[in-house]
């Protein structure tokens, strides 16, 4: 709703509060601390689905039957494969780049190896999601092996996409349930309603530009801290703590210069973030099947530091307890939001299909605050 006062609209500084368009697919209740995937809460999917499956209801909006569900399964392990002039390109790119601006730009350069890409249909749009949703954990894994001094690992088509990725970063299959904890942090990243990124990708799509030209925007805006790559940084932090002990001193001197704490706050959740819950018990467990407790043992105490001083007015987010995760899955710090996009890749492709199915242009107005009238004056009179 836009308010007008005088002949002048309001504006909201970062969109706050302000719906910008109608969605089906994801529900965050800020209130209530809730998040519902078509309808249904990410607490009973990460219990019971796999992140096949979500795909599959964020694309088509109802869970699959089992033939569907085995067909989808084959579809995307045949698109796991990446072109070998893609796996060139990593090879080229300095082993210094960020793992977000290789995706990003990688996620372009795959446009060039799908004859799809110009073809705009619903069809066509599914067939793009499967392939980037199989194509960016390859990507991922093989830039990380490669600017580590390493061949890349071929995705091996029998697993899951979460199995298959930690097999082709590690280089052996991984115990099975690490690779049930990735795929349920997979689920829980799948989708978040309008955030920045998604946002983003829907801006893109609805100039009429493609869809990996909407995903490589998305990536591009998901790697901020203040957004995905809030995970990195709460890795550092943990690393920065070191132990347990150290936290509450930590969170104090931070706070006092004025320093956010990653992984705390939401612009929605007034709540604990729910995927916080979840990931809180999985780097609990992790912690344990790992015999590595620490990393959740910080985090715990981050937790508690936050409450103590802030009063429980900056609860936790979903990227506080991922990234102990990532470290009990042996994901290297700047990979920890490179999962974060693996994750989005179905709801990124998802909403873009949804914006595609009603598109109209998202082009806002701005409030101009600069000046009028002036005269040009050639620049030697400057
Ligand atoms: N630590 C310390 N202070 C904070 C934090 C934090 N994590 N988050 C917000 N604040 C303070 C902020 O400094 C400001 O204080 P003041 O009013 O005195 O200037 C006040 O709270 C309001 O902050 P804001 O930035 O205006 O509020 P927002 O709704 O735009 O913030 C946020 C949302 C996520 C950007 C913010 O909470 C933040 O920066 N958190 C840390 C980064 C982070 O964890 N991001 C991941 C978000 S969840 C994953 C995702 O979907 O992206």
């Amino acid at each position: 709703m836009n308010i007008v006062i005088d002949d002048k609209m309001t504006t909201a500084r970062g969109l706050k509060g302000v719906v910008v368009g109608a969605s089906a697919i994801s529900l965050v209740d800020g209130e209530n601390g809730r998040l519902i995937y078509r309808g249904y809460s990410i607490e009973d999917l990460a219990e019971h689905s796999t992140f096949e499956e979500v795909s599959f209801l964020l694309w088509h909006g109802r869970l699959p039957k089992r033939q569907e569900l085995d067909a989808l399964r084959k579809q995307l392990a045949a698109e796991y494969g990446v072109p070998s002039w893609i796996v060139d390109i990593l090879r080229k790119l300095p082993a210094t780049m960020h793992p977000m601006d290789v995706l990003r730009t990688a996620v372009s350069a795959l446009a060039a190896a799908d004859p799809l890409t110009e073809k705009k249909g619903r069809e066509e749009n599914l067939a793009k999601a499967v392939k980037l949703t199989a194509k960016t954990p390859t990507i991922a894994a093989a830039y990380d092996r490669i600017r580590k001094g390493r061949e890349p690992i071929p995705p091996d088509p029998t697993l899951p996409l979460a199995a298959s990725f930690l097999q082709m970063l590690h280089g052996k299959p991984p115990a099975p349930e690490l690779a049930r904890a990735l795929d349920v942090i997979l689920i829980l990243h799948a989708d978040h309603s309008f955030n920045a990124s998604t946002f983003a990708a829907r801006v893109t799509v609805s100039t009429e530009s493609d869809m990996y030209a909407g995903i490589a925007s998305a990536i591009g805006t998901l790697k901020g801290p203040l957004h995905g790559g809030a995970n990195q940084k709460v890795r550092e932090m943990l690393g920065q703590i070191h132990a347990p002990e150290n936290t509450a001193r930590y969170v104090k001197e931070r706070l006092a210069i004025g320093e956010r704490i990653m992984g705390f706050g939401h612009r929605v959740y007034k709540t604990t973030d729910p995927r916080a819950n979840i990931l809180r018990d999985k780097s609990r467990v992790l912690g344990e099947i790992t015999r590595k407790p620490v990393w959740f043992q910080i985090t715990q105490a981050l937790e508690e530091a936050m409450k103590s001083e802030k009063g429980g007015k900056l609860p936790p987010n979903v990227d506080l307890y991922s990234t102990s995760c990532y470290e009990y899955l042996g994901i290297d710090s700047d990979m920890s939001t490179p999962m974060f996009a693996i994750g989005r890749m179905p709801g990124w492709t998802a909403h873009v299909i949804e914006q595609l199915n009603d598109n109209t242009l998202i082009r806002p107005l701005s409030d101009y605050s600069g000046e009028q009238g002036l005269k040009y004056l050639p620049i030697e009179k400057r």
